[in-house]
């Protein structure tokens, strides 16, 4: 069943390479279209989008967000599904209200998207349980298919949840956003992603296991993370906090000045984000001030780049990508981290104490 693996964790991260591809062979035609299987003219008078979603897909959804933004020019906003569905924002029109939830059973994102439903919004599941109760809610539904995610702490379906926002802000775009040569162009850097995270999985894991020797007996963490690589800072600090009970924070990297600074020291590491693109130099100067107060510095950055050496003492090199795509490189160094980290503890990494794989209750 696990293939050989220790824990299925493990085999669920290594499997990340194929669900990403057999997610591109599924919802991009052999003409190069993006093809979710939406309804007809499903998003054609959307103007806005509001994500709801907990945990792990609150982080997918985030950078959702940032694709939706950013490449398709459409506002979005995230919002735990436990808050908004106590406190909705004023309703408007043309809202298409997303509900992501790799269990599909989710209790606060069930109730949010039904209520969002019942306001009259356009309601769309992201899901990788197409026979959930998410898809009684939804007006339609989009399979992760990533494949059932034994393991508590969520992975792979992560990065299936990424592969989906990339190409529905795609389908945003081809609105008129983006030129049918730009769209190539970025369906082509999706294409050239599983190659580049066979690379990280085949030439890290080990020096990771030996690196996360060292933080056997750490009591706090802090990741770091700006731009579209932020919520990516969340999702390393939830993934080690969940699987090893250490203390984790994620911060947008230029909030550590405002408050989180002063936690600093030889005893708290840090581990930086800092991927080539338009924050690469701010991250940088950002963690300098954090080695400034002793804090272990762990960066994850291109290898050979010089500015990243003399700042990291340790570094999980990443292959230069476009920053857009970067996410879908970066967790995975951080999934190892976590998993290494509670696994030297000794920690039942699959099962962790408290968590469920879904959560059915409010
Ligand atoms: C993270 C994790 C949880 C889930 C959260 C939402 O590793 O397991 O944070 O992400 O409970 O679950 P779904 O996506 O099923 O709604």
């Amino acid at each position: 069943e696990k293939q050989g693996f220790k824990h299925y964790m493990l085999k669920e991260i290594y499997e990340q390479p194929g669900v990403f591809r057999a997610g591109l062979a599924r919802y991009i035609s052999e003409a190069n279209h993006v093809q979710l299987g939406l309804p007809a003219g499903f998003i054609d008078s959307i103007e806005r989008v509001e994500i709801l979603a907990c945990g792990t897909s609150w982080h997918a959804s985030l950078i959702g967000k940032y694709l939706l933004e950013q490449v398709a020019g459409i506002p979005t906003t995230v919002q735990y599904a436990s808050e908004y569905r106590y406190s909705p924002p004023p309703s408007l029109n043309n809202t298409l209200v997303i509900g992501v939830t790799q269990s599909g059973e989710t209790a606060d994102t069930l109730a949010a998207l039904e209520l969002a439903k019942s306001r009259g919004d356009r309601c769309l599941g992201i899901t990788n349980r197409t026979e959930s109760s998410i898809a009684r809610v939804a007006d339609a539904i989009i399979d992760t298919q990533a494949g059932i995610e034994i393991g508590v702490a969520a992975t792979k379906t992560f990065i299936a949840q990424l592969l989906i926002f990339y190409l529905l802000a795609l389908d945003f775009a081809a609105r008129g956003k983006l030129t049918e040569v730009q769209i190539q162009e970025f369906i082509e850097g999706l294409r050239q992603l599983p190659a580049y995270m066979e690379r990280i999985l085949e030439g890290q894991e080990r020096y990771i296991e030996d690196l996360s020797r060292l933080f056997t007996h750490t009591k706090d963490f802090i990741f770091l993370g700006r731009g579209i690589n932020f919520p990516i800072a969340l999702e390393g600090a939830l993934k080690l906090k969940e699987i090893s009970y250490i203390h984790a924070e994620g911060y947008p990297a230029g909030e550590m000045k405002h408050g989180p600074i002063a936690l600093l020291d030889e005893d708290v590491p840090v581990v930086a984000i800092a991927t080539p693109g338009a924050v690469y130099e701010k991250v940088l100067s950002n963690s300098q001030e954090a080695k400034a107060r002793d804090a272990k510095l762990i960066g994850v950055a291109p290898i050979d780049d010089l500015a990243a050496h003399e700042v990291f003492d340790h570094i999980l090199p990443i292959p230069i990508v476009d920053e857009i795509f970067s996410p879908v490189l970066t967790v995975i160094p951080l999934q190892l981290l976590s998993y290494h980290v509670a696994a030297h503890r000794g920690l039942d990494v699959d099962q962790p104490r408290n968590l469920a794989k879904s959560v059915t209750v409010e």
